[in-house]
C-alpha cells in the first residue's frame, strides 16, 4: 500500500506544476466558476460561443488533475438561473455542451471511477440536455473516486428560498418545530446535502463576485481569482491555486 502511494506520488510530482504542494493537505471540495468565455473569443475576433467551445475542453483537464490529486469534489459553475438572459443562439450552445462533453468524455470517467452528479433545477433544461446528464448520473452512479457536481440551472438564492419553503411546510405540518431548526438542518435542504462544503473556490477572468453562487456553502471556504480566463486556464493554474490554498490557515472564525 505504502509503495504504491510512494509511486503514485512520485509520478504525480513528476508532473509539472505539483512539485509545490503538499499531497496531504488537499482541499477536499474545490469550486470553480469558469468565467472569461466571451472575453476569450472576443480578443481573437471569434463569436462568444467558440470561447465556450474553448471552456469546455478545459474541463477535461482539470478534473483529470483533480482525480490525481485525490480531490473529492469538483463542482464547476456551467449555467447559472440568471444565464437565460443571454442571446437565445448562446443559451442553445451553451444547453448543447453537457451533451457533447458527456458524449466525448463518459466512457474515460467512468474508467477513472468519476461520479457525475448535477446541482441545479433540471425543470426548465431542454430534454436532450437533461437526458445527457441524467444518463451520465446513472452511469457512474456506483462510482465512488472524484465527484465531478455539475451546476446547471443553479442559483443559491433560488436554492435557498427552495430550502426554507420544505422547511416551513414541515413546521405548518406539525413535523418539525421553529427551534429545531439549525445549520445541520438548513444544509440538509440544499442541492449540496449530501457533499461537505467547499473548501477552495476558483474563480477565473479578473472578476472579484460570487455571482449567486453557493453563498451559503462558502461561507468559510478560500478564495482564490485569477486574470486569466477559464479557456486558458489549465493544470499548472489549477495548481498554483491549490498551493496557494495551502499556505493559508484556516480558523473558521477562531483564533
Ligand atoms: C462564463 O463566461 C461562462 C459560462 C456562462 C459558461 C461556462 C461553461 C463552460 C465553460 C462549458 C460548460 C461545459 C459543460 C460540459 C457543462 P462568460 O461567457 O460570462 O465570459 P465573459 O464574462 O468573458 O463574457
Amino acid at each position: 500500500m505504502l509503495e504504491k502511494f510512494t509511486k503514485w506520488k512520485s509520478s504525480l510530482s513528476s508532473q509539472e506544476g505539483t512539485e509545490n504542494i503538499e499531497l496531504v493537505n488537499i482541499p477536499k471540495h474545490i469550486a470553480i466558476i469558469m468565467d472569461g468565455n466571451g472575453r476569450w473569443a472576443q480578443q481573437k475576433g471569434l463569436p462568444r460561443i467558440a470561447g465556450h467551445r474553448e471552456g469546455m475542453k478545459v474541463i477535461n483537464k482539470i478534473v483529470r488533475r483533480a482525480n490525481e490529486l485525490g480531490v473529492e469534489v469538483l463542482t464547476l459553475y456551467a449555467f447559472s438561473t440568471e444565464n437565460w438572459k443571454r442571446p437565445k443562439t448562446e443559451v442553445d450552445y451553451l444547453m448543447k455542451l453537457p451533451e457533447r462533453f458527456l458524449g466525448m468524455e463518459l466512457p474515460k470517467l467512468k474508467e477513472e471511477n468519476v461520479k457525475v452528479r448535477l446541482m441545479g433545477s433540471p425543470e426548465d433544461l431542454p430534454d436532450h440536455t437533461k437526458k445527457a446528464v441524467y444518463h451520465a448520473v446513472e452511469e457512474t452512479k456506483h462510482n465512488n473516486g472524484l465527484i465531478l457536481n455539475f451546476a446547471l440551472n443553479y442559483g443559491s438564492r433560488f436554492e435557498m428560498i427552495e430550502a426554507i419553503k420544505k422547511i416551513t411546510k414541515q413546521i405548518e405540518e406539525g413535523s418539525l418545530r421553529s427551534e429545531e431548526i439549525t445549520d445541520e438542518l438548513f444544509e440538509q435542504h440544499l442541492m449540496t446535502a449530501e457533499l461537505s462544503d467547499p473548501d477552495l473556490l476558483i474563480r477565473t477572468s479578473g472578476e472579484i463576485r460570487l455571482s449567486n453562487f453557493m453563498l451559503w456553502q462558502l461561507a468559510y471556504s478560500e478564495f482564490w481569482f485569477t486574470d486569466v480566463l477559464w479557456p486558458d486556464f489549465n493544470e499548472q493554474h489549477f495548481t498554483e491555486a491549490i498551493a496557494v490554498y495551502q499556505k493559508r490557515a484556516r480558523r473558521y472564525g477562531g483564533v
